[in-house]
C-alpha cells in the first residue's frame, strides 16, 4: 500500500514528482507560485507553452531535467475556486495521481493550502487527497499473467506538506483502514462470479473476524428451519450454497445499541426464468456491489476501532436457473409471515433483502437499519453515475447519510417511498414486480413492508456500484466500492 506521510508546508522540500494545483484562467496556488519563482519561472513558461486552462479535469505534466531535486510537475486544475468541493478535491486527485503513474514515477510530493474562495476546510482536503490517492492506486490485474512493469501502479511514496501536519499524522492510519476496506470491496466487485460467489464471501468475513470482530453465518438448512423463503427461492437454482452473513463489531461495549447495515450479495443475476437479455448479463457479476460495501465498511472499521457497535449482514445467493429455480407466479411466505407472489424472478434483490432485514431486525433489534444494494436499472437510469437513490422513512437518517456521502465523494440524491408506486398483487400480500417506470421507488416500496418502524434508509447503488463507465462515474477503473466510505463516515459520526 501507498505510504503517505505528512510534514510542514516547505516547497524547498518538494521532491521528485511534484503536484501542483491551479484555478480556472491557469492562478497558481500560493504556494505553487513560490515553487515557481525558486526555479526560475519553470511553472508558468510550461504554462504559457501550454493549453493549460486550470480548468476542473485539465491536467499538464512536464519533465524538469534541469531541476536538481524535482523530476516531473503535474499541474492540476480545480476549475472555479468558489465552486470546490471536496469531491472535486478528490476527483482532481485521482487524476494527479493517475498522471504521475502514466509518468512511472514512484515518490509524489504536493502541498495542502487554502485556497482564495474555496470553502472547504483545509483538512478535509487534506483526506480527500489521500483519498483520491488510494483510489487510483488500487488496480485489477491480478489476471494478467504477462504484466510488464510498466503496466503496474509505480506509485509507492505520497508525502503530504501542510500547516497542521502533527494532526494530520493521526489520519494516515485511519485513512489507509478505510482504502483497505474499500478496496477489498473493489476486489469482491471485480472479482468473476466463479470465484466472488457465496462461499468466498464467507471466507472474506471470517478474515474479518481475526480482528476481533463476531461472524456467523447461516446454510440453507439454518435459514429453512428459520424460514427465510424468499432469500432461498432466489438461490434455489445454484449449485452454491446460499448463505446469510452476519458480521458484528462491538466498539463500545457498555452500549446495547447496534446500528445495522444490510448488502445485496446477488453473486450473479441471470435473471433466473425470466432470463435477462445477453448484452449487459455479464455485468451482473457486481450484482453483489452492495454485500461488498458491507463488508468493506466491516473490514475498515475492525481496524479503525470506533467506539461504536455495527452489525452487518450481507445475503448470499446467485439467481440462476435450473430445474427447481422459483417460477413467475409462485407464492412463498417470507421470513416476517407475508406472502409474496413473484411477478418477476429478475427483481430479486428486493426478495433477499426483505428476508435478510425482517430477521435482523426481529434477531437483533438494532436502532437503525440502512440497505444497500444494486436493486433497479431504473434508478440507474434516473441519476446515473454520479449520485446513489436515497430512500428513508426518517429525516434525521437522511440527512446523515447525504452529509456522509458528499464528505466521502459517493453521493445520495433522496428519491420518493410512496404507496402510489407499489405493485399490485392479485393471489398474496405482496408482489415483486415493478414496472419501467418509477421502479426504484417500487422497489423500495416493497422493502418498506420489512423493516416496521425501524429507522431506516434504502440506498439504490445499481448506477454507481458496477464499474462500468457512465457519465458522472468516479474517474476510477472498474468497481469503485461506492458505500463502503459512506458507511464508515455515517456510522463513526451520526449521533
Ligand atoms: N440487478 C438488477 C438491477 C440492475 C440493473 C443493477 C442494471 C445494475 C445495473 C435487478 O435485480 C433487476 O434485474 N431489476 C429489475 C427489476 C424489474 C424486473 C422489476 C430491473 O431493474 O429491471
Ligand atoms: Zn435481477
Ligand atoms: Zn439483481
Amino acid at each position: 500500500m501507498l505510504k503517505v506521510s505528512a510534514t510542514p508546508v516547505d516547497v524547498q522540500k518538494l521532491k521528485k514528482c511534484v503536484i501542483l494545483y491551479a484555478t480556472k484562467g491557469a492562478v497558481l496556488t500560493h504556494e505553487a507560485r513560490k515553487f515557481d519563482k525558486i526555479h526560475g519561472d519553470v511553472v508558468t513558461k510550461a504554462i504559457k507553452a501550454s493549453r493549460f486552462q486550470g480548468q476542473a479535469e485539465g491536467i499538464f505534466s512536464f519533465s524538469t531535467p534541469h531541476l536538481d531535486d524535482v523530476d516531473h510537475v503535474v499541474l492540476v486544475g480545480l476549475g472555479d475556486a468558489a465552486q470546490l468541493t471536496s469531491h472535486i478535491w478528490r476527483n482532481a486527485s485521482i487524476l494527479g495521481a493517475t498522471e504521475a503513474n502514466k509518468l512511472f514515477v514512484s515518490d509524489v510530493s504536493l502541498m495542502v493550502e487554502s485556497i482564495k474562495g474555496d470553502k472547504t476546510k483545509e483538512d478535509d482536503v487534506a483526506k480527500a487527497i489521500v483519498d483520491g490517492f488510494h483510489m487510483a492506486e488500487y488496480k485489477f490485474d491480478r489476471f494478467k499473467t504477462d504484466q510488464k512493469a510498466h503496466h503496474k501502479v509505480s506509485l509507492k511514496k505520497l508525502t503530504v506538506q501542510l500547516k497542521n501536519s502533527a494532526e494530520f499524522k493521526k489520519e494516515i492510519p485511519l485513512l489507509e483502514a478505510q482504502a483497505e476496506g474499500v478496496n477489498l470491496a473493489r476486489d469482491l466487485v471485480n472479482l468473476p462470479p466463479n470465484i466472488s460467489n457465496p462461499d468466498l464471501m464467507v471466507k472474506t468475513a471470517k478474515d474479518i473476524g481475526k480482528d476481533g470482530v463476531k461472524v456467523k453465518i447461516l446454510g440453507e438448512k439454518e435459514m429453512e428451519k428459520l424460514g427465510l423463503n424468499l432469500l432461498l427461492a432466489v438461490g434455489r437454482a445454484s449449485a452454491q450454497e446460499s448463505r446469510l452473513i452476519i458480521i458484528k463489531y462491538t466498539g463500545d461495549k457498555k452500549s446495547k445499541d447496534y446500528k445495522c447495515i444490510v448488502g445485496k450479495g446477488v453473486m450473479f443475476d441471470t435473471g433466473g426464468y425470466n432470463l435477462k437479455p445477453s448484452a449487459g448479463m455479464a455485468q451482473m457479476k457486481g450484482d453483489m456491489a452492495g454485500s461488498a460495501a458491507v463488508m468493506g465498511a466491516m473490514k475498515a472499521l475492525s481496524k479503525r476501532k470506533p467506539k461504536i457497535n455495527v452489525i452487518g449482514v450481507c445475503g448470499c445467493v446467485m439467481n440462476m436457473i435450473d430445474g427447481n429455480g422459483f417460477l413467475p407466479s409462485d407464492i412463498l411466505t417470507s421470513y416476517s409471515g407475508k406472502t409474496v407472489e413473484i411477478g418477476n424472478t429478475d427483481a430479486e434483490g428486493r426478495l433477499v433483502l426483505a428476508d435478510a432485514m425482517s430477521y435482523i431486525i426481529d434477531k437483533e433489534k438494532p436502532t437503525e437499519i440502512i440497505d444497500i444494494a444494486t436493486l433497479t436499472g431504473a434508478c440507474m437510469v434516473a441519476l446515473g453515475g454520479s449520485y446513489a437513490g436515497l430512500f428513508s422513512n426518517n429525516e434525521k437518517m437522511a440527512e446523515g447519510i447525504k452529509k456522509s456521502g458528499d464528505a466521502v465523494g459517493e453521493r445520495f440524491w433522496r428519491l420518493p417511498i410512496d404507496d402510489a408506486y407499489a405493485a399490485k398483487p392479485m393471489l398474496a400480500d405482496l408482489n415483486n414486480d415493478g414496472s419501467r417506470f418509477g421502479g426504484a421507488s417500487t422497489a423500495a416500496v416493497f422493502l418498506k413492508n420489512f423493516v416496521g418502524d425501524t429507522p431506516w434508509a434504502h440506498l439504490d447503488i445499481a448506477g454507481v456500484g458496477i464499474g462500468e463507465k457512465i457519465s458522472g462515474t468516479s474517474p476510477v477503473d472498474g468497481a469503485s466500492g461506492f458505500g463502503t466510505k459512506a458507511f464508515i463516515h455515517y456510522l463513526e459520526n451520526a449521533k
